[in-house]
């Protein structure tokens, strides 16, 4: 019997990085690849890319000369580029990296069996055209994993809002919302292969819909997706704040399957960087969604971005972040220095922040989080949490899970309980996770 070829694909990035990946694993199988965790044992190795940050495009290339070596031992080896980077990078890929085969963009993904094919029998190819139609949802597999208790469902891609820094839109290409039918049966789908949660996916989630009045909007799509059955708990991620509406807010007390947590990226606490940055909202707007959410879901966990040394922001402008921070009571925070992106408006503009005040601010506002995490980890021991179970925790010798407002929980229990919404008692806050004993299954 001739034997399984291999596939060794590595994600970089966001969690769009990680749906695509599923499916790509999903499309690979399909013309007879399996997965390997051993790029030395791969025939095929695939990147999906990001190029959000300099940094994430810096690892690209170092993990592309790491597989430069492996081809001179194993020249038949093919080599594959997808994502950000291989969308905004598209030829001068294939000339910097010449053991590359293939580079497939972020709207590509159904052109790729043909592609692997093709390099099979020693083609080189590229794929970057941008496909702004509802299709391109469709043309490939919705299946991924088996057996996984929690998936992404991709609701929505694209951005519009060409925020001054980000490169997203340059890469994603223009927003497009999947029809509200075509989401709900692929929910269903998901629940009758046995998920149990489900994630709505999309750049800005909460426009879903926008640009087509009549349709469904965000509000009722999270209506339509809970009355599956078979659900048991429901998220989304990332809303943009200027999108939240008063339906959106009003659904975290109305849908008791809605988990109560919110992606909710402020970026900055001064309205001077908020403009600059076109982000669409002030500081006050944004706190007063906050605190609509908080009234129509008390206890909700809200977890942000904050985007530091942004060009222009000066001392008190990143205390103004400071004091935002505080008052938001962040669950956890993604914070990052400010990266130039090429092609973006941002990165004509003056910076005169020395780059050390920019890691100082940084480490400012993380220790800050450290110790709130942990202060917010630790009041909710003695509290009773609803868990779903997702697994084997990473040692293996316990039970892995989440609670609705998505923080990891540990606590020891059969196996058999993945995919099960329990009752959980706290009994340890630590400064990543929570400890639990079952209550009652
Ligand atoms: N520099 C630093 N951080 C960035 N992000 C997006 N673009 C940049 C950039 N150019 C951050 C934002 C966004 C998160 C996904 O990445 O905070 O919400
Ligand atoms: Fe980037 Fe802004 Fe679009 Fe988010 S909303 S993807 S930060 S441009």
């Amino acid at each position: 019997m001739e034997q399984e070829k291999k596939l060794y694909l590595e994600t970089f990035g966001c969690q769009m990085n990680v749906s695509d990946s599923e499916k790509i694993v999903g499309l690979m199988r399909g013309i007879g690849y399996g997965e390997t965790s051993d790029p030395a044992h791969a025939d095929l190795i695939l990147l999906n890319t990001c190029s959000i940050r300099a940094t994430a495009e810096q690892r690209v290339y170092g993990h592309l000369g790491k597989f430069k070596s492996i081809k001179k031992k194993k020249p038949r080896l093919i080599i594959g580029v997808g994502g950000c980077v291989a969308q905004q990078e598209g030829e001068r890929l294939l000339e910097k990296a010449p053991f590359v085969n293939l580079v497939f963009g972020t709207h590509n993904l159904h052109l790729l069996q043909g592609m692997v094919t093709a390099a099979e029998s020693g083609k080189r190819s590229i794929e970057t055209d941008f496909l702004d139609d509802e299709k391109r949802f469709d043309l490939f597999p919705a299946a991924g994993k088996d057996g996984s208790v929690t998936r992404f469902v991709t609701v929505m891609q694209g951005c519009d809002n060409f925020c001054a820094y980000c490169i997203v839109p340059h890469v994603r290409g223009r927003e497009i919302s999947r029809s509200a039918a075509k989401i709900v049966d692929e929910v269903a789908k998901l629940t009758e292969a046995g998920v149990s949660e489900v994630t709505l996916l999309g750049q800005n989630v909460n426009s879903y819909g926008l640009k087509t009045p009549g349709e469904p909007d965000f509000a009722d799509l999270l209506k339509m997706v809970a009355e599956l059955e078979g659900l048991q708990r429901l998220r989304f991620t990332t809303s943009h704040p200027k999108d939240i509406s008063e339906r959106l807010i009003a659904c975290f007390a109305e849908i008791p399957k809605l988990a109560p947590h919110i992606h909710l990226p402020a970026q900055s606490g001064s309205d001077q960087v908020l403009k600059r940055m076109n982000r669409g909202y002030t500081r006050t707007e944004y706190l007063a969604k906050v605190a609509a959410l908080k009234e129509a879901c008390p206890g909700i966990q809200i977890t942000g971005d904050i985007i530091v040394g942004f060009p222009g922001e000066d001392e008190a402008a990143f205390e103004e972040t400071m004091t935002l921070v505080e008052e938001v009571g962040y669950a956890d925070l993604f914070s990052f220095i400010y990266s130039a992106r090429p092609g973006t408006k941002a990165a004509d503009f003056a910076d005169d922040t020395p780059r050390a005040d920019k890691q100082r601010r940084l480490e400012r506002l993380q220790a800050a989080q450290k110790r709130r995490t942990l202060a917010q980890n630790q009041a909710l021991v003695g509290s009773v949490q609803q868990v779903l179970v997702e697994g084997l925790s990473s040692t293996g010798d316990a039970l892995f899970g989440r609670t609705g407002g998505n923080r990891g929980t540990v606590l020891s229990g059969d196996p058999s309980l993945a995919g099960r919404l329990l009752d959980v008692k706290i009994v340890e806050g630590l400064q990543t996770l929570l400890m639990g004993e079952i209550v009652q299954v």
